[in-house]
C-alpha cells in the first residue's frame, strides 16, 4: 500500500476493526473516542501533528439513527464537527482524509440505484448530520476520499444480522419487506478502501454490496446460510414504525471505477455466516 502510517479514528466500531485487519501490513495508530475525541479540534491537532500519518481513515460516528432525533447536538458534533476538526488539520498537514457516509443522506424516492451524482434529500437528523459532515470535509480539505455505504455488517459490533439472528430462537420474527439498500459487509468494504487508495482520484465514491434486498430478503438469505428455519413474516414499514424515517429505497451504485465494485451482497452474508461465532 501506498500509505505507511495510517491514523484511524473510531477504531473499534464495526468498520474501524475491520480496517485495522484491513491495513495490518502498514504502520496502524487506532484510537477510538477515549483515546481521541473527534470533535475536539484542539487535541485532534495535537495527536495528529504529533503522529504525522499518511493518511487519516475516520471511522468515527454517531450512528444511533434513531436517538438522533432526539440528541441532535451530539449527532451534528461527531457527525459534522468531527469530520470538519480531521479535515481542517490533515489539509494542515498535506495528507489525505477518508471518511465515510451514508444512503440516508438519499430521501428514497428514487426507483434506480442512487450514484454518486444524485441529488441528496436526507430525511432523518443522522441523515442531515451526515451530509454536513461530507461538505465539511469537502470545504477543508481537497485531498478527500468520501465513502458512501449501507447497511454495515461485521461479526464484531451492533448490526442488523446479528440481532435477527439472535431472534431465531423464536416461533416467528417480523421482518420489514418494504425498505430497499444495500446490505454491506465491512470486510468486503475494508477491502476495496484499500484499492481506492492505490489512487488519487479523491472525490466521492459509493461503495456498498453489490445489487439491492429487503431487510426480508436480507433475513431469509442470512437464515439460509445459518440453517435457521424460523418463520419470516413480511411487513411493512407502517407496521414497524421508527422515530427517525428511513429512505424507502437506498441501494447504491457507483459510476466510477467498476473494479473498486464490492462483491454482490449475498457473498457478504456467505462471508459472514462463515466467520459469525454467535449461536441461532
Ligand atoms: N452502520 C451502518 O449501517 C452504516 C451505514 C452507512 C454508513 N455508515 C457509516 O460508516 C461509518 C462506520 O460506521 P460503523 O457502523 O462502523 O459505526 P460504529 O460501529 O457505531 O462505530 C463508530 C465508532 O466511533 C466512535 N465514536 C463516536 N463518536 C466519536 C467521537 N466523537 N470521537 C471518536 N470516536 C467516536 C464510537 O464510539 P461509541 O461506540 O463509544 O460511541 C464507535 O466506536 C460511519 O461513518 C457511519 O456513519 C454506517
Amino acid at each position: 500500500m501506498k500509505y505507511h502510517k495510517v491514523v484511524i479514528t473510531g477504531a473499534q466500531g464495526q468498520l474501524g476493526q475491520a480496517l485495522q485487519v484491513q491495513f495490518a501490513k502498514c504502520e496502524v495508530i487506532s484510537w477510538d473516542i477515549q483515546d481521541l475525541d473527534i470533535c475536539q479540534f484542539e487535541q485532534v491537532r495535537k495527536a495528529i501533528h504529533h503522529i504525522q500519518p499518511d493518511i487519516v481513515v475516520n471511522a468515527a460516528a454517531y450512528t444511533q439513527v434513531d436517538q438522533a432525533e432526539t440528541h441532535q447536538e451530539a449527532a451534528y458534533r461527531s457527525n459534522a464537527l468531527g469530520p470538519k476538526n480531521l479535515a481542517l488539520t490533515t489539509q494542515e498537514i498535506g495528507i489525505p482524509l477518508v471518511h465515510f457516509s451514508t444512503d440516508y443522506v438519499f430521501d428514497g424516492q428514487q426507483s434506480r440505484p442512487y450514484h454518486e451524482f444524485d441529488e441528496p434529500n436526507p430525511l432523518s437528523v443522522y441523515g442531515r448530520s451526515k451530509l454536513a459532515g461530507e461538505r465539511e470535509v469537502q470545504k477543508w480539505n481537497p485531498r478527500h476520499f468520501i465513502v458512501r455505504t449501507a447497511w454495515l455488517y461485521h461479526v464484531v459490533g451492533k448490526n442488523f444480522p446479528q440481532t435477527i439472528l439472535k431472534l431465531a430462537n423464536q416461533k416467528q420474527v417480523r421482518v420489514v419487506n418494504d425498505q430497499f439498500g444495500s446490505p454491506t459487509y465491512c470486510p468486503h468494504l475494508a477491502q476495496a478502501i484499500s484499492h481506492l487508495l492505490e489512487t488519487d482520484v479523491f472525490g466521492t465514491y459509493h461503495l456498498a454490496g453489490s445489487g439491492g434486498t429487503s431487510w426480508y430478503d436480507f433475513t431469509k438469505a442470512l437464515y439460509q446460510a445459518r440453517g435457521v428455519q424460523t418463520e419470516i413474516l413480511p411487513i411493512s414499514t407502517t407496521d414497524y414504525p421508527l422515530p427517525a424515517p428511513r429512505p424507502a429505497y437506498g441501494v447504491l451504485t457507483s459510476l466510477h471505477d467498476p473494479s473498486l465494485q464490492l462483491p454482490p451482497w449475498e457473498e457478504g452474508v456467505r462471508d459472514f455466516s462463515t466467520h459469525w461465532k454467535g449461536t441461532n
